[in-house]
């Protein structure tokens, strides 16, 4: 058995569990979301030792040289000595609020020192009262002077209330180096995307609709559709950026109210085998089934930005 020494607790681990699931529980706090590999909320670094190749698939070269690894990824092959990347922080002020549904608060933050960071990313927000939370991007490094959060009230979430209640221009918060999929560099290129976000999880997939038609000339090069759902067609947001991207030859996009099949939109729709690139945002019960039928395609890479973070 390998044994992972973290912080200096040694555990004897079994090679055919995923690393994360060990440590989690033997008691040890590390984050995690999809368990899939694509949020990278689980990213740890091997101080000694060597992870496995699975477990470094889809981290840049510099990560994987400096050691870091998924641990939900990872079915530990020898001993190591691992560690949590330290985040840093930074003080950011609230420059703009506005509620953009009757559900969903956007706040514009600027960064004390100017972070870099990527569409599909996510920061941890601390208001400083004991509230934090890992949000989303909406906002574009390139288009955007602020980073932007958007944040759906819920009466379970004591951070959403703070966010909608509490919030007001010139408020200081603390904000987190970013975490997360790169979605506009770690992936190959597809042209025929179809993103789909459930109410409130519309942030990663604008920013990445965004950058990528933005950056994008060749009409043939890329068509997104994006499916944005909401309770009613009332709760919808964002229309005027979508609209503004929809007068691109590259982008579309649907409102839809209430719970949509989309695996059945998906089988009528995709009727070929070329490659297809599904994104969708949301918790595990809108995901799961999106996701569970991608899967069973070959030509389909479905990628899962969890709303749930541990
Ligand atoms: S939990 Fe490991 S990448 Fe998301």
């Amino acid at each position: 058995m390998p044994v992972i020494t973290l912080s200096n607790r040694s555990y004897p681990v079994n090679k055919d569990k995923r690393l994360l699931d060990s440590l989690l529980e033997n008691g040890e706090k590390i984050p995690f979301s999809c368990r899939s590999g694509i949020c990278h909320a689980c990213l740890l670094k091997a101080d000694r030792g060597q992870p496995p190749v699975n477990s470094q698939t889809h981290l840049s070269r510099e990560r994987v040289r400096e050691g870091y690894f998924l641990a939900c990824q990872c079915l530990p092959e020898q001993d190591m000595t691992v560690s949590l990347p330290t985040r840093e922080h930074t003080q950011a002020i609230i420059t703009a609020k506005h509620l953009i549904s009757p559900t969903v608060v956007s706040l514009e933050l600027a960064a004390r020192h100017p972070m870099d960071y990527f569409p599909g990313q996510h920061v941890r927000i601390d208001t400083g009262l004991e509230l934090t939370k890992e949000c989303y991007l909406a906002s574009v490094p390139s288009q955007d002077r602020s980073m932007v959060i958007h944040v759906q009230r819920k009466v379970a979430d004591p951070f959403s209330i703070w966010a909608h209640d509490s919030t007001a221009v010139g408020q200081k918060v603390s904000i987190s180096s970013p975490r997360g999929l790169n979605l506009c560099g770690n992936l190959l290129d597809t042209p025929d995307q179809i993103l789909i976000a459930q109410e409130g999880s519309l942030a990663p997939l604008l920013a990445y609709a965004r950058s990528r038609v933005h950056a994008t000339s060749n009409p043939q090069a890329l068509k997104i559709h994006l499916f944005q759902e909401a309770s009613s067609s009332h709760d919808h947001y964002c229309l005027d950026l979508l609209t503004a991207l929809a007068e691109s030859d590259h982008f579309d996009f649907t409102l839809t109210t209430g719970r949509q099949d989309y695996t059945s939109w998906l089988e009528k729709q995709i009727n070929s085998t070329s490659p297809v690139r599904v994104i969708c945002a949301g918790d595990t019960q809108f995901s799961n089934p999106i996701h569970h039928y991608c899967s069973k395609k070959t030509h389909i890479e479905c990628i899962v930005l969890s709303a749930e973070f541990s």
